[in-house]
This record gives C-alpha cells, sequence and structure tokens, in this order.
C-alpha cells in the first residue's frame, strides 16, 4: 500500500494513515489497514528499524515521534473501529428483523379454528349437568383398581362365574390381591359410601362419570377404552319406583320428551333385583329399525337395588339404608344422541368427524 522507500517521510504517512483510517468502510478492511500500517512489514515497522542506524541525538527524536504516530494511529483505529462495529451490528439487526404481521400471498394463515371439546367430553359434561339439575352430587374415582373394589366389595368374589362378564386388564397379579384397570364405573360407588360412613354423610345421591377398561375388539357398538357414568342413591325408604322415576326423568331430559325408558330383568351380582334399562331407539323413534333389530328398543346400561352384600362391604346397615344404582356408558349416549353408527369413529381423530359436533 505505501512505497517503503528511503524516501518516504514521516509526516506524509501519517497524513495519508490517518486518511485511509476515516475512509474504511468496514472492521474487516479496517483489521486490514491496521495490519499494513502498524504491521511487521509496514512503514511503520520500516521506520522503527532505521532507528539503528541513526545517530544518538537523530534517533531520540525520531523514536519519540515514531511512538507518537504509533499511538495516535492507534487510538484512531479504535474510534473508527467502534463507529464501524456500531454501523454493522445495526445494519444486521435491520436485516434480522422478523415482522410478525408480514403477510404474503401464498403465506395463508392457518386455516384451522380454535377446535373445542371432543363430543364425547361435551356428552359427559351435558350428563352431568341433567343429574346435578336432579340433585345429584359429581364424583370421581381412580382408573387403577384394586380386586376388591372392582369385584370383590361389589359382592364378585375370586372365581365367581360372573367375573366372565368383564374381561379385564390385570397389571398385577398378586397372591392375596391383584391390580387392574377399572372395568367399569361401580368401583367408585365403594368409595362413595367408604367415605360417607367415615365421615357420617349418608345420604348420598351421587354421579361418577369416568373412563373404563376392558379386553375387548373394539367394533360399532363397542371401545377397548370407554366411559361410563354411574349413578348411586343411599337413602332411607328409596324402593325401585325410585330408580325407574330416576331413569325416566333423566332419558326425557338428555334425550328429549319423545324419548322414553324401561326395564327389563337382569343380573348383576351388585344389585338385587336388578334390571338393564332400555330407551326409545332413536333411529327410528320406535318403529322399529336394523340398528335396533325391529325392537324400538335400544339397550343404555344396568341399574338395580344395591345389594345388602354390599352395603354390608362397606358397614352400611341395610335394615336402615336402602337405595338404588345404575351404570351406562357415556359413548353408547353420544352415539345415540348424535346417530353415529360406528363407535370407533370416536377415537380415530378425524377432524372431520369430530368437528360437526
Ligand atoms: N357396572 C355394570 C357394567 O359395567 C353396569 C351396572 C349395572 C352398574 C347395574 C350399576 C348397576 O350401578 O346397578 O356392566
Amino acid at each position: 500500500m505505501w512505497a517503503v522507500s528511503e524516501t518516504l517521510d514521516l509526516e506524509s504517512f501519517r497524513a495519508e494513515a490517518r486518511q485511509s483510517i476515516a475512509a474504511a468502510t468496514s472492521t474487516e478492511g479496517l483489521r486490514e489497514l491496521a495490519t499494513a500500517l502498524m504491521g511487521k512489514r509496514s512503514p511503520l515497522a520500516l521506520f522503527s528499524r532505521q532507528l539503528g542506524t541513526l545517530g544518538e541525538a537523530e534517533r531520540k527524536v525520531l523514536g519519540q515521534t515514531l511512538h507518537a504516530v504509533r499511538t495516535e494511529l492507534e487510538s484512531e483505529l479504535d474510534e473508527r473501529r467502534t463507529v464501524l462495529a456500531e454501523a454493522e451490528l445495526a445494519a444486521e439487526l435491520e436485516s434480522g428483523k422478523l415482522d410478525l404481521t408480514e403477510f404474503r400471498p401464498g403465506m395463508l394463515p392457518s386455516p384451522q379454528g380454535r377446535g373445542h371439546l371432543h363430543v364425547v367430553t361435551q356428552t359427559r359434561d351435558e350428563l352431568e349437568d341433567v343429574f346435578v339439575a336432579m340433585g345429584f352430587t359429581v364424583a370421581e374415582g381412580p382408573e387403577v383398581e384394586t380386586d376388591w373394589y372392582n369385584f370383590g366389595a361389589l359382592n364378585i368374589p375370586p372365581a365367581h362365574p360372573a367375573r366372565g362378564m368383564w374381561d379385564t386388564f390385570y397389571l398385577e397379579v398378586g397372591e392375596s390381591e391383584s391390580t387392574l384397570l377399572r372395568t367399569h364405573t361401580s368401583p367408585v360407588q365403594i368409595h362413595q359410601m367408604e367415605v360417607a360412613v367415615a365421615t357420617g354423610t349418608l345420604p348420598l345421591h351421587a354421579v361418577m362419570p369416568g373412563r373404563c377398561y376392558r379386553r375387548d375388539t373394539p367394533d360399532a357398538r363397542h371401545l377397548a377404552v370407554f366411559h361410563q357414568i354411574e349413578g348411586l342413591v343411599v337413602d332411607r325408604g328409596i324402593t325401585f319406583a325410585d330408580l325407574a322415576g330416576t331413569i325416566e326423568a333423566f332419558t326425557a331430559a338428555y334425550f328429549g320428551p319423545d324419548i322414553h325408558s324401561r326395564l327389563r330383568p337382569a343380573y348383576f351380582p351388585f344389585t338385587e333385583p336388578s334390571a338393564e334399562f332400555e330407551i326409545t331407539c332413536t333411529i327410528c323413534h320406535g318403529q322399529g329399525c336394523r340398528t335396533c333389530s325391529q325392537t324400538g328398543w335400544i339397550e343404555l346400561g344396568g341399574c338395580g337395588m344395591v345389594d345388602p352384600a354390599v352395603f354390608a362391604a362397606v358397614g352400611i346397615d341395610p335394615d336402615e339404608w336402602t337405595g338404588f344404582a345404575f351404570g351406562f356408558g357415556i359413548d353408547r349416549c353420544a352415539q345415540m344422541r348424535h346417530q353415529i353408527s360406528d363407535m370407533r369413529a370416536l377415537i380415530e381423530n378425524d377432524v372431520r368427524f369430530l368437528r360437526q359436533f
């Protein structure tokens, strides 16, 4: 950059150097310039090397001048470097800036809406509302249960043939007790009665919704993971008529005034007498169709008067208290209410299906 020659004089070097520092346009260029001006092969280094050839007095003068020039150029370089670095940072920030409101054609905003509760969750909420309006409280219980809560306390001892009614996922098979995924919400009845006995808060009017599990192959009307809602009333002087009236009131409130209920004798170990309850087929409104096998009725769940053996398991005196219980599928309710032909659609997560509800 500078012709290094004997004739180069220090004053013009200094002037030119200051000009080129002021003219530098990038920190990178400035770094190269600094090397050219003051590095090992720079004019300044050459001047320094000449010192040795001078006499004592001259050497002192030139030495001091060189030092002054070097110090001056260094501080000019520093200053310029600061200015350039700031400008470069500002430019970088400006070019990297994200405009979050930017909108370009082809970059359409997401067409997806806000989403909403799953139809089964909506159904559960609506069922709870109906029962709360009838004076029931809402309770929940664990999905992992012991053999005792899911079966034993419900009057289904080990090896009882009724166990075949529920294909069970066992988690751990212990010698004295097994743990399992509850096959129905009925064990929550036991928890509720235990608490009521322990706290002296009988009578009890509760519904207990929740997830249940069965080792079933899913088909149009069954899922291996499904939902039930259990109902339990324990009070003085409760009769089968109270049960039938409650089922009918619930059916009309949830499905509409033209849908009715009927009870048919059945067997459940935890109720005596027991019944299955059916509602008017919501597809044909009782006329008879394929879905209801031409009967005009669709089975929804089971119910009955609480068996004294169940009261005995939780320490309730069956001479003082009577009660009824019922349990039915929430998914089945959603299916009937919305005429969903195949229940498996509920768990396939196809938004085109789910969006309808
Ligand atoms: N737990 C029964 C089941 O899942 C349904 C049921 C029947 C519940 C009768 C009840 C009842 O509370 O009283 O098959």
